[in-house]
């Protein structure tokens, strides 16, 4: 691997340590006790951090977010790590009955909430539902939904980068294909993996430890498209797909996919 290659995510790392130092700063300036809370500080963080590379990363995304997130999603959608709300401009409103988010992050509300009303998602029209519980708590989340039909209520799992954050992913995924995700429901997953080549796999391994503490536990080294594949029992699906242009030697190996789960 090129060293060019294997170094480029410094630019990045330095980037968004410019862009949420300070506000760090400024809040244990006014909030000493911010300090004690490492959790509180990663969020706020992240919320800059995301912030600022959030837009871009959609872009560069769009064209697999329009084949993967627009034709597919239906009925009442469950979205991982919404964010800022990225994924809701992809959702056709015809098709989508109702939007879960679940962002733990409660700095990222606020914009989130913005951008789902403005696609028609509305708390008070109970077509959108924000929960401030991580993908891993799936009994809160369960919780939070009427299962009319006695069936799991998701009809459309969509996670965006996000299971390189979550923590036990394999056990998270499973249980949420199982318990939240309905029979002949689907999960929709666009994601950065651990790279194919084991030259790259090495450095995804070897920066993981100091991205992670930046990016709220983001793991560059997660074979997550391998651990849904396996999860079984798929009915359906265009199963899991590389997405175009993308350089080999990239640190950030992007894989889509949709699966359908056995009815
Ligand atoms: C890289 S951002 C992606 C945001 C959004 N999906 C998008 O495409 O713009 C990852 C998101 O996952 C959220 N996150 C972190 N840990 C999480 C967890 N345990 N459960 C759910 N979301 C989590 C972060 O707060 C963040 O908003």
């Amino acid at each position: 691997m090129r060293i060019s290659a294997a170094f480029a995510i410094l630019p990045e790392l330095y980037l968004a340590i410019t862009a949420g130092l300070w506000p760090i700063i400024l809040a244990i300036y006014h909030t000493p006790s911010l300090l004690l809370q490492p959790h509180e500080l990663s969020y706020i963080f992240m919320f800059h951090a995301w912030r600022l590379f959030g837009d871009g990363v959609d872009g560069n995304a769009r064209a697999t977010k329009q084949s993967l997130i627009t034709p597919h999603a239906y009925g009442v959608v469950l979205d991982i790590g919404a964010g800022h709300g990225h994924t809701i401009n992809y959702l056709d409103h015809s098709r989508v009955t109702k939007y879960v988010a679940v962002e733990p992050n409660t700095h990222m509300h606020a914009e989130l909430r913005r951008t789902a009303s403005a696609a028609g998602y509305t708390e008070s029209t109970g077509t959108l539902l924000i929960l401030s519980c991580g993908a891993e708590h799936i009994s809160t989340i369960l919780s939070s939904l009427p299962t009319p039909l006695g069936h799991p209520p998701i009809d459309t799992l969509i996670s965006i980068l996000t299971m390189c954050s979550i923590p036990s992913p394999q056990i998270t995924i499973s249980g949420l294909i199982t318990e939240v995700v309905r029979p002949g429901g689907q999960i929709l997953f666009y994601e950065h993996c651990l790279s194919d080549r084991k030259d790259v796999g090495w450095w995804q391994s070897f920066w993981t430890p100091f991205w992670r503490v930046f990016f709220g536990g983001c793991c560059l080294d997660r074979p997550t498209q391998r651990w849904i594949e396996d999860i079984g029992g798929w009915a359906g699906g265009e199963g899991v797909w590389d997405t175009n242009g993308e350089m080999e030697e990239h640190l950030f190996f992007y894989r889509a996919g949709r699966f359908v789960k056995a009815g």
